[in-house]
């Protein structure tokens, strides 16, 4: 009998440390429910205390995601696990992860504390969650650059005072397969009692290791991975959902183990952050990347052609891939066919939101003959973000062309449903329109990234414009589509004007970077 894997989803919470990543509640409540459909076995929700905004996201998920269970991050602080509490009491299987730093380089330089009080800390903290509830993970934080004796102290530590799980994150992507497999083995067999409890792992990417590493402790024990959809994450990101649940599927027969997850769902859950996140993973992103499935080189064809196993390992429908032309919809297409395909693609829309989508996608149709998967995913995520409309466009008008001034006019409704028009020049299109809108709103913002890519292929393709805006140091993310890149452009850029103006939705901590200088 193979072993059982526990699938742990941090993409709500770690993956939406991400640098410029922020959902808005409705896009993690449609991440929340698909994780859900596919069966991990627990959703990080997020990090409740963190602000008003992640407290009631979570808690919202708490009440509203059955059949899996709900976990939020506290620090070892007694608001933290007290408001964490508050937040997931709804879920049907609520958990709280109690984190404190383990290693001597955070505990004296991040912390500014001492063994001996950090070492208190856990345990009380472990112990007020166990208050509240049977199931509390604990995670030493940079648990592989720590002392092992004091680690290990630690970890005897939260376990008798009550801890289910405990984990052992690589909190900044140092370990090496071999020598992660070795440390999880010795941790396992050296501490009381973590023969009671469930051990998991949780690593990072930062030297492309994080899934090899997250397998590795597979064969030591470990019997919960935690990872992301993408492997979105802080810095490099994290162990990718996709890779470690395909690789315990695909080589069973070497790891001797299995999880409960259903792959087909991991090609939509894929799209689907990709579009909220507005991250677009490479090509030759293993499973979900464009090129995972994709054959070049004429031997290669030569033997798929044959029998697909010659140069596939993976069977592309299995983890979602679909042939898009087979799912066409067109404007003769009907509510129900819409829903249908809708769910196949792993969104389950609120009336509301479902008849705004359906508006989107009868104007599309209009103009263009089919409708394919990734028209309908785009059409569907843009509105979910624009869930919280404050300003809408009413028209946009760009002149443009050699020798001419670039030149926008552009006409918006008002949160209040005022009317205001204007006009203005700019170094090429893209800028005069962000300028005109900016006048028109007001804010300071500096324009950080912008990028345009063709959802779909031919003459008539939708363009997806995904941006992001920095105002006071915080980054905001905005994206939209349509067949005219420039009323993407304007789109994308209110998008994200909008989220800075709901307050509660892309606020995030100001990213720090380090730059060559
Ligand atoms: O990377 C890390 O150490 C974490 C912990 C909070 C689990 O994200
Ligand atoms: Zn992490």
């Amino acid at each position: 009998m193979p072993d059982r894997i526990k699938i742990f989803d941090t993409t709500l919470r770690d993956g939406e440390q991400s640098a410029g990543v922020s959902f808005s509640a409705e896009e993690k409540l449609q991440i929340a429910k698909l994780l859900e459909r596919m069966q991990v076995d627990t959703i990080e929700a997020g990090f409740a205390a963190a602000s008003p905004a992640d407290f009631d996201a979570v808690a919202r998920i708490a009440k509203e995601v059955r059949g899996t269970s709900i976990a939020t991050l506290c620090r070892a602080v007694p608001n933290d696990v007290d408001q964490g509490w508050a937040a997931i009491q709804d879920a049907e299987e609520p958990r709280l992860h109690v984190f404190l730093s383990s290693s001597d380089i955070h505990i004296a330089h991040q912390l500014r504390k001492d063994r001996e009080t950090v070492l208190e800390q856990a345990r009380e903290m472990v112990a007020r969650a166990k208050g509240y509830v049977d199931n509390v993970e604990f995670s030493p934080m940079d648990a592989t650059r720590s002392d092992r004796d004091f680690l290990k102290l630690m970890l005897k530590e939260c376990v008798e005072a009550g801890a289910t799980t405990i984990n052992i994150p690589d909190t900044v992507g140092y370990a090496i397969p071999q020598e992660f497999e070795a440390f999880v083995r010795e941790i396992m067999e050296d501490v009381p009692g973590m023969d009671r409890v469930t051990v998991s792992v949780h690593c990072h990417n930062d030297l492309g290791l994080s899934s090899a590493n997250s397998l590795a402790a597979v064969q030591a024990g470990a019997r919960q991975v935690e990872c992301t959809i993408n492997g979105l994450g802080e810095r490099a990101g994290n162990a990718s959902l996709e890779e470690v649940v395909m690789a315990i599927r695909t080589r069973e027969d070497f790891l001797h183990a299995e999880t409960n997850v259903d792959p087909h769902f991991l090609v939509p859950a894929s799209h689907m952050v990709q579009d909220f996140a507005g991250m677009h993973v490479q090509p030759n992103k293993a499973i979900v990347g464009l090129n995972a499935f994709r054959h070049q080189s004429g031997i290669h064809q030569d033997g798929v052609s044959k029998l697909r196993e010659t140069y596939e390992i993976m069977d592309p429908e299995e983890v979602g891939w679909k042939d898009g032309s087979q799912f066409v919809l067109s404007k003769l297409s009907g509510r129900a066919g819409f829903r249908s395909r809708l769910d196949d693609l792993g969104y389950q829309l609120a009336d509301e939101e479902f008849n705004r989508a359906f508006l989107r996608f009868q104007e599309l149709a209009d103009r263009k003959n089919t409708v394919d998967d990734r028209d309908l995913e785009a059409i569907v995520s843009d509105n979910i973000g624009q869930a919280v409309e404050a300003w809408r466009i009413e028209s946009v008008h760009v002149t443009t062309g050699t020798g001419a001034t670039p030149t926008a006019s552009i006409k918006l409704r008002s949160p209040e449903g005022e009317f205001h028009e204007a006009a203005n020049t700019g170094t090429g299109p893209v800028d005069a329109v962000y300028k005109t809108i900016r006048g028109i709103v007001g804010t300071q913002d500096v324009l950080t990234e912008y990028a345009v890519t063709a959802i779909t292929e031919g003459i008539d393709a939708q363009g997806e414009v995904s941006i992001r805006i920095e105002i006071d140091g915080v980054t905001y993310m905005g994206r939209a589509s349509d067949q005219d890149i420039l009323v993407a452009s304007a789109r994308a850029y209110v998008n994200a004007v909008n989220r800075y103006l709901s307050g509660t939705v892309g606020a995030k901590a100001s990213v720090v970077q380090r730059r060559a200088t």
